[in-house]
Parts: structure tokens; C-alpha cells; sequence
């Protein structure tokens, strides 16, 4: 989901972009090359950043849905694949790894609004990872920072908010994909109900906008912090979101059930994330609201 729009951004802002993926490469990539591999097979890694000589590294591979189910593979693929990545990277002498990170890694919000008003936090909220899913982001998170003091990988975590936009099913990004599911459901002619959540106030950011952020921390000259919050900085609830998908569908019919936690994993991972930092550091001023991020979403749907 992730790798498309960043791919696509950093090929029209003229870089040259190989993709490393399980599966081939997609016919829509804009890429100029690709490897098909197992991002925790380190000697593979190595061999494609160095064939390629590769000087940054965007960091995607992840499973996100069946992780809770599954720690031991989550552990292989989050972790051992980062791993695989920081040990590559200094191998072939890659200047700088953008990692994509989550805001899972703050897990259950400290402070969180039992009436789902969301905190607004910034990068210095402490950590405090609660799901499979988040425990790795975390880990991963912090192979990082000892490559960055130690090995001289310029390594750099990208913590996204909640991502909507094309390719998050929930097939495989779980209770994740209900914000997809929103616009692609309605965008299809059917019917979408949400058991719960209509109260729970959250930072959600469009994949696009991920992309610009993401784009960013790959071409600034310098990147000061280690973290770095990429979101849109503003709470809003399901209900916000279903407006913006009625304004551009008349007629689409979404249900949401009230109360907090749509996401449903039982984890208060809600808060709005300041994003001073991408804003000062990287040049980040996210470019769509809600509105208009759906509007272009069903566009590259219609496509
Ligand atoms: N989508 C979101 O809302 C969101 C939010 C925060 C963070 N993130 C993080 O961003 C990254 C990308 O997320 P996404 O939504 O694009 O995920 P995605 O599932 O759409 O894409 C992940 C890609 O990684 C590949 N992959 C998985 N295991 C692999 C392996 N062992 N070797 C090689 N390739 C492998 C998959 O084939 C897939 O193309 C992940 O690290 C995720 O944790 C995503």
C-alpha cells in the first residue's frame, strides 16, 4: 500500500527506484528495477543493495494483520527483516534507512479519553506497545537507533497515523482497513456498517500524503531526530470521514455504531499526532483533508 506511493512519488521527483518484495513487482510500479526476495534473507538483502548500489533504503516489509496471531513469524518479518535491512545497509555502505514505523509503538495512550477525545502527542510520548504488532515496531525502532549511533546507518522512523487509501483491505491489515473499507465499499454501490467508534476521535492521514512524508525524509539533506511523526496533526472521527465519503457519493449508505475504538483491538491507540518536527526538519505540510483525500482516493479507484 505503503510502497506504491512512495515508489511512485520518488520516481517523479527523478530518483531511481528498485523495489525488494515476496511477490513481483506490481504493473502499476513506477520502479526501474526490482528483486524478488525475503527481506529477512540477510545475504539476499545484502546482495540487491549492493548490486543495485543502493544509498537509501525504505523500509516496508511488515506483516500487520496476522501478527497477534502469529508472534513468531511477526517476530521474523518486523524484526529479523529490519535486522536484515540495518545489516545490509552497512555492508553496501547505504547512507540512510527510512523506516516506516506506527503510531502503534505509543500501543495504549497514556492519558486517553475514556469519552474518546484524543490526545495530541508528540514524538517524546513515551512508548508503550501492548499488541505483537506494536512490540515489533518498537524492537525495530530500536535496532535502529543503535545502527545510527554505532554503525553509521542514518537511520530515521517514520511514525504514520492512521493511513486510508487504496490496497489497505482488511485482508491484510486487519480491524486496520476499516477506514479503506469506508470509501471503497460506498465507491462500489454497497452498504457499510461499523458496529463501534463513532465517538473515538483519531489522526487519520491520507496515503498520499504518507508518500510526500515519507518522499521527504528520503531527500532532505539532514534528519536531525530519529523520529519523526507523519500524520495530519488533526483529530477527527469516523463520523468526519463518512461526510467527506457522502459528499463525493450522494446517496452512500454508512452506518456507524457509537462509542470508542472502531480499530476494535481492545488497545486505546487513539491520539493526534503533532507533526512539528516533519514540518520543521523535513519540509512536511500535508496536502490533503479529509475531503479532498477521498475525493482523489475514489479517482485512483476509478482508474
Ligand atoms: N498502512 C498503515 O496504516 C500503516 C500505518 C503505520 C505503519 N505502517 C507500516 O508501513 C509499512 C508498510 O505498510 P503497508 O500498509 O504498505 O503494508 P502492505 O502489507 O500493503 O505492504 C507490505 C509489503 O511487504 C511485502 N512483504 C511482506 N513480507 C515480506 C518479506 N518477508 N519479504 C519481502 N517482502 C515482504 C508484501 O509483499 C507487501 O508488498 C509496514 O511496516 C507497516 O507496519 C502502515
Amino acid at each position: 500500500m505503503i510502497g506504491l506511493a512512495v515508489v511512485r512519488r520518488l520516481a517523479e521527483m527523478g530518483h531511481e527506484v528498485v523495489v525488494l518484495d515476496l511477490r513481483p513487482e506490481p504493473a502499476d510500479s513506477a520502479a526501474t528495477g526490482s528483486a524478488v526476495a525475503d527481506v529477512t534473507d540477510r545475504e539476499a538483502v545484502r546482495k540487491v543493495l549492493l548490486e543495485h548500489e543502493i544509498e537509501t533504503v525504505v523500509h516496508t516489509a511488515a506483516l500487520v494483520a496476522t501478527a497477534q496471531r502469529d508472534p513468531v513469524r511477526a517476530f521474523e518479518i518486523n524484526v529479523g527483516g529490519t535486522l536484515a535491512v540495518l545489516e545490509g545497509a552497512r555492508a553496501a555502505d547505504v547512507e540512510r534507512v527510512v523506516y516506516c514505523s506506527s503510531r502503534a509503538v505509543y500501543g495504549d495512550v497514556l492519558g486517553a479519553d475514556p469519552r474518546g477525545s484524543a490526545p495530541r502527542i508528540s514524538e517524546r510520548q513515551p512508548v508503550n506497545p501492548k499488541g505483537v504488532y506494536d512490540v515489533t515496531k518498537v524492537a525495530a525502532e530500536g535496532l535502529g537507533r543503535n545502527y545510527r549511533r554505532d554503525h553509521g546507518v542514518e537511520f530515521v522512523a517514520l511514525r504514520y497515523g492512521s493511513i486510508y487509501g487504496p490496497g489497505k483491505d482488511v485482508a491484510s491489515h486487519g480491524g486496520f482497513g476499516i477506514l479503506s473499507r469506508m470509501v471503497e465499499d460506498p465507491a462500489r454501490g454497497r452498504p457499510v456498517r461499523v458496529e463501534r467508534g463513532g465517538d473515538q476521535v483519531d489522526d487519520m492521514i491520507y496515503v498520499e500524503d504518507v508518500a510526500l512524508g515519507t518522499a521527504l525524509a528520503v531527500t532532505a539533506t539532514s534528519v536531525p531526530e530519529t523520529e519523526y511523526h507523519v500524520s495530519s496533526g488533526v483529530g477527527h472521527t469516523l463520523h468526519d470521514l463518512a461526510a467527506a465519503v457522502e459528499a463525493a457519493i450522494p446517496g452512500a449508505e454508512i452506518e456507524i455504531g457509537p462509542g470508542l475504538d472502531h480499530v476494535g483491538f481492545g488497545i486505546d491507540y487513539y491520539a493526534v499526532l503533532e507533526n512539528d518536527r516533519a514540518r520543521r526538519d523535513l519540509g512536511f505540510e500535508p496536502e490533503f483533508d479529509l475531503r479532498t483525500g477521498v475525493a482523489d482516493y475514489l479517482a485512483r479507484l476509478a482508474h
